[in-house]
C-alpha cells in the first residue's frame, strides 16, 4: 500500500509560480510510477498574499501549512510591496511559517556540480566537486530575539534594537542536527560564531562543545569565527564539511557559499523541525534558495532546478523516499550534462532553454 502524503504549495512571487509548475510535473511523475501518492493543496503566499487578503499571510493559510506533511514554498516579495507596512512585508509570511511551524533546523547543501564548475565566479579548481552543508539555525537569534523596535528619543532622534538571544536548547539542538548529518557525510562540523564580540557567541561555542563531547565525539568539531569562515569560504571552500551556524550568520554565509557553485538558481533547501515523539512526523518546508527576481519573473527564463530539488529534498527528509530524491538529482545532473542551461548558467557551445524546456528535459531524463 502506498501511503498518501499531504503537500502544500506556496509558489508565492516573482518566479516562485513558474518554477513551482515545474515541480509540479516532477510530483506527478512520482506519482505516476507509482512511488508515491500525494494530496494537493496550494495557497497565496507573501505579495500575492497581500495583494487578495491584505496579509502575507492568512490564518487559513497558516492552518494547511500546519497539517500538511510538508509544504513547498516558491518565493516572496518584490519592489511592487516595497511601501507595505512592514509587519504586512512578503517576507513577514516566511518568517512566520518557520516560527509557527517549529522550523529551527535550515539545511542549505552547496553541491557544485562538475558540469557547472565554470560558472563559478571563482577558479574552477577551487570549487570543483564542493560538496558542503550549511546548518543555519532558523527560530531564534537576531530575527526573533525581543527587544526589537524603534523608538523616539526626547530631541527627536530615534533608536533602533535588535536582540541576538540564544538559549541552551536552541543550540543544543540545532548542533545535534549538524552532527548526526555530518556522520552521514564527512563527518567534519564547523561551528561558526564571534564569541571574541559577542555572549551569545561565547555561549554558542559552549554549548556545542558539550553536545560534541557528550554525544558525537566521533565527528570532528572545529570553531571558526564567522567572519572567517566567511574568508575561507573564498580562499578554500573545499576545506568544509559542515558549517553549523546562527540565524544571521547562516542567512550570510550561504549566500555566499551558494555563489560559490555557479548559480545561485541550482539550489534547494530544507527547514526541518523536531520529529514528533508520538506520531514520529517530523514538520517541513522546502524551498529554492534564490529569491523571488522579479526582474525576469513571468517570462520564463528562470531556473526551475532549484525548485526541483527542493522537492527532492522533501521526498528524502519528510517521506523516507532518498532513492526517489536520487532518481531526481541525477536526472538533472545528466540534463546539465548533456549541456542543457537557463540563461542563469547559461555559457558558450552549450543549448539555451526556458524554464519549461528545463522542465521538459529534467521529465525526459526521468524517463
Ligand atoms: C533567506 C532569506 C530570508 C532570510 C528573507 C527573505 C527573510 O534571505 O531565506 O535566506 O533572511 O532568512
Ligand atoms: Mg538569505
Amino acid at each position: 500500500m502506498t501511503t498518501t502524503f499531504s503537500l502544500l504549495f506556496l509558489p508565492g512571487d516573482g518566479i516562485g509560480p513558474e518554477v513551482m509548475r515545474e515541480v509540479k510535473r516532477v510530483v506527478s511523475w512520482v506519482e505516476a510510477q507509482g512511488l508515491a501518492r500525494f494530496r494537493l493543496d496550494e495557497d497565496l503566499v507573501g505579495g500575492a498574499s497581500f495583494d487578495v487578503h491584505g496579509t502575507p499571510a492568512t490564518e487559513a493559510m497558516m492552518q494547511k501549512a500546519l497539517a500538511a506533511d510538508a509544504v513547498l514554498f516558491g518565493a516572496v516579495g518584490g519592489p511592487k510591496w516595497a511601501g507595505v507596512p512592514y509587519d504586512k512585508r512578503p517576507e513577514a509570511a516566511l518568517l512566520r511559517l518557520r516560527k509557527d511551524l517549529g522550523l529551527f533546523a535550515n539545511l542549505r547543501p552547496a553541491l557544485c556540480l562538475d558540469a557547472l564548475k565554470d560558472s563559478s565566479s571563482l577558479k574552477p579548481e577551487i570549487v570543483s566537486g564542493l560538496d558542503i552543508l550549511i546548518v543555519r539555525e532558523l527560530t531564534g537569534g537576531v530575527y526573533f530575539g525581543e527587544p526589537r523596535g524603534i523608538t523616539t528619543l526626547g530631541d527627536g532622534s530615534r533608536r533602533a534594537v535588535d536582540t541576538q538571544l540564544y538559549t541552551t536548547e536552541e543550540v543544543r539542538r540545532i548542533a545535534r542536527v549538524a552532527f548526526a548529518l555530518a556522520r552521514q557525510r564527512g563527518n567534519k562540523v564547523a561551528s561558526a560564531e564571534k564569541h571574541n564580540v559577542m555572549t551569545s557567541g561565547v555561549l554558542w561555542k559552549e554549548e556545542v562543545s558539550f553536545v560534541h563531547r557528550t554525544e558525537f565525539a566521533d565527528v570532528e568539531l572545529s570553531h571558526i569565527l564567522a567572519d572567517n569562515c566567511a574568508m575561507q569560504l573564498v580562499r578554500n571552500p573545499k576545506q568544509f564539511d559542515v558549517i553549523v551556524t546562527d540565524n544571521l550568520f547562516g542567512d550570510i554565509l550561504s549566500d555566499e557559499a551558494a555563489m560559490l557553485t555557479g548559480s545561485i538558481g541550482m539550489l534547494p533547501s530544507a527547514s526541518l523541525g523536531a520529529r514528533d515523539a508520538g506520531t514520529g512526523k517530523m514538520r517541513g518546508l522546502y524551498e529554492p534558495i534564490h529569491g523571488s527576481a522579479p526582474d525576469i519573473a513571468g517570462e520564463n527564463k528562470a531556473n526551475p532546478i532549484a525548485a526541483i530539488l527542493s522537492f527532492a529534498m522533501a521526498l528524502r527528509y519528510s517521506f523516507d523516499l532518498g532513492t526517489v530524491a536520487g532518481r531526481i538529482e541525477a536526472a538533472v545532473g545528466a540534463v546539465l550534462d548533456a549541456g542543457i542551461r537557463t540563461g542563469d548558467i547559461m555559457q558558450a557551445g552549450k543549448t539555451l532553454v526556458s524554464t519549461s524546456g528545463m522542465g521538459d528535459q529534467i521529465l525526459k531524463s526521468l524517463g
